[in-house]
């Protein structure tokens, strides 16, 4: 995990959040061992802003890797606290990724939180509903 760690922590300073200065990096790690990253990035509509979570899956699909090619996901911020996932990209990182895949919150400063990816959004709507 630190070496995941590491690779958020490196493009934390990439972070596009000029509103709300609230700076937030990804990583994913690939079951094939590679890594793929994502800031958040922020825009004049509000609305339109791009979490780091989403940024990161978004960023692995476009290369083509699926759910079953991913195997963690990563997020940190300078916050003091751990943060967690908010809920659209909780609904985003149900859909794309395993549901036993891990999630990790950290803080620049050690603290850690694992949970799954189940565990982060019990009782989803999925594509099995539909
Ligand atoms: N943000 C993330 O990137 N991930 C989260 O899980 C929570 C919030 C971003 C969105 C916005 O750019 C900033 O943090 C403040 O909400």
């Amino acid at each position: 995990m630190k070496e995941l760690f590491e690779a958020a922590k490196n493009v934390l300073p990439n972070s596009y959040s000029v509103y709300s200065n609230f700076k937030v990096a990804a990583a994913l790690r690939l079951k094939n061992g590679d890594i793929i990253t994502g800031i958040n990035v922020e825009n004049a509509s509000f609305g339109l802003s791009n979490c780091a979570e989403r940024t990161a899956l978004f960023t692995a699909y476009s290369q083509g890797y699926r759910k079953e090619d991913i195997k963690e996901l990563l997020i940190t911020t300078e916050q003091d606290d751990l943060i967690s996932p908010c809920g659209a990209c909780r609904q985003v990182i149900r859909e794309l990724m395993e549901d036993d895949a891990l999630v990790h919150m950290t803080t620049l400063d050690g603290k850690t939180k694992t949970v799954t990816n189940k565990e982060l959004l019990p009782f989803a709507f999925t594509e099995s509903d539909l």
